[in-house]
């Protein structure tokens, strides 16, 4: 089968999730990484991208220029698809410039800083008919899949209650010294947007949830910490939500939750009995019951669903990482652009992306309002 050829803005070598995305870009062989601009400073950027491997005459000095040189390449040779892996502030111009020049695009969360740019790139999107990802990583882990398979069947009956946590500590190292934080960006409102523990693991925890339920929450309230009166941006935050069903919940999320890695752990509790999973121990799907002992669910049995054993690559027993949830999305994306028949949920969409921000706009505006209810 012909390769995608993709493009990739940012996620050079000094960058957290390059690696990710080119690793998993190539995990199941539908791409090769044919430019790009990784980080913009030139000379670096064609160092990394030596590393990589990539043909240096189709490595940009800058974003402008990877657009107009690629669009006039013809088309069996032009760069299908980019990934946009830069901070969150330049998710927006790129997205859109890419869209208005007939690029698939995947784009790194939050989407965009404002609901209002989201909702412009969805009005391209519809116009061009285009392929959008939003690369929410964790939904492309298989006993995920399987766990919205089940909710999808109704497995636990109506759901009643979730609780959804994402808890960091990295940021206790930072926060109380005001000249460390000048060198993180998820801590400056011009480059990470309105919002830094929200924006950056609470949209995870709001994604996955609508996700896997397949609800939507419609009313939120609330209650964020920035720890310091002259830290702008909140690092701590708890969230009670009220979904379509009329089931409740709460989000909590936190960056200074001492010791803590990427614990993003999921509770969805519904009449028949409920799920748990935890993204640190991502092979292990446990199912409560009122009258059952606690069962365990792994990928790659048979019992497991199509859509789930659509993404397991090995018999059971071998352990699916981070890496092998960011391919099946990437394998998701590829199927898509190739016209191929996908999975429901086989990678985030752009609604998905611009639900995400719409909850941490609405986050803000609960808190800063005095923490009352927002609908969403
Ligand atoms: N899906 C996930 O689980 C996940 C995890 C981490 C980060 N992210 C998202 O990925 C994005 C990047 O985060 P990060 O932690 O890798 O950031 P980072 O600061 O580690 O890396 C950003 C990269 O972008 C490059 N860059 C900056 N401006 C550029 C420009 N104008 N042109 C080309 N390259 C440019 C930088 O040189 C660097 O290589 C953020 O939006 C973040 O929210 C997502």
């Amino acid at each position: 089968m012909k390769k995608i050829k993709l493009g990739i803005i940012g996620g050079g070598g000094d960058s957290l999730i390059g690696i990710l995305h080119r690793i998993a870009a190539r995990m199941w062989d539908r791409y090769e990484i044919t430019g790009g601009v990784f980080n913009p400073d030139f000379e670096l950027n064609k160092k990394y991208a030596q590393q990589f491997g990539v043909d240096l005459s189709r490595v940009y000095p800058d974003f402008d220029t990877f657009v107009a040189l690629e669009s006039q390449k013809p088309k069996d040779q032009k760069i299908e698809v980019v990934s946009v892996l830069t901070p969150n502030a330049l998710h927006f111009p790129m997205a859109k410039k890419l869209l208005e020049n007939k690029f698939h695009v995947i784009c790194e969360k939050p989407l965009t800083t404002n609901h209002k740019d989201a909702i412009e790139l969805e009005r391209l999107q519809k116009k061009n008919g285009t392929v959008f990802a939003v690369t929410y990583t964790y939904t492309g882990y298989p006993i995920v899949r399987h766990m919205k398979h089940l909710l999808s069947q109704g497995h636990l009956g109506k759901v009643q209650k979730v609780d959804i946590q994402y808890y960091q500590g990295w940021i206790n190292s930072v926060i109380h010294d005001p000249e460390k934080r000048k060198g993180v960006w998820r801590l400056n409102p011009k480059v990470a947007g309105i919002s830094s523990c929200i924006g950056d693991i609470g949209t995870h925890a709001f994604h996955m949830l609508e996700y896997l339920t397949g609800l939507e929450v419609t009313e939120l309230l609330a209650d964020l910490n920035t720890l310091y009166d002259h830290n702008p941006l909140d690092v701590d935050g708890t969230v009670l939500i009220r979904l379509n069903n009329n089931a409740k919940g709460v989000i909590r999320t936190s960056q200074i939750a001492s010791g803590e890695e990427n614990n993003l752990s999921v509770a969805i509790y519904g009449q028949k009995g409920a799920f748990k999973w935890e993204q640190e121990n991502p092979n292990l799907l446990y199912q409560l019951s009122d009258s059952e002992p606690r069962k365990v669910i792994k990928p790659g049995n048979t019992y497991c669903s199509d859509f789930a054993n659509d993404g397991t690559k090995l018999p059971a027993g071998h352990p699916e990482g981070i890496f092998d949830a960011m391919g099946n999305i990437y394998k998701g994306v590829a199927k898509a652009i190739s016209e191929q028949k996908y999975f429901d949920g086989e990678f985030p969409t752009l609604y998905q992306g611009k639900r995400g921000i719409l909850f941490i706009e609405k986050v803000v505006e609960s808190h800063k309002e005095g923490n009352i209810w927002k609908s969403l």
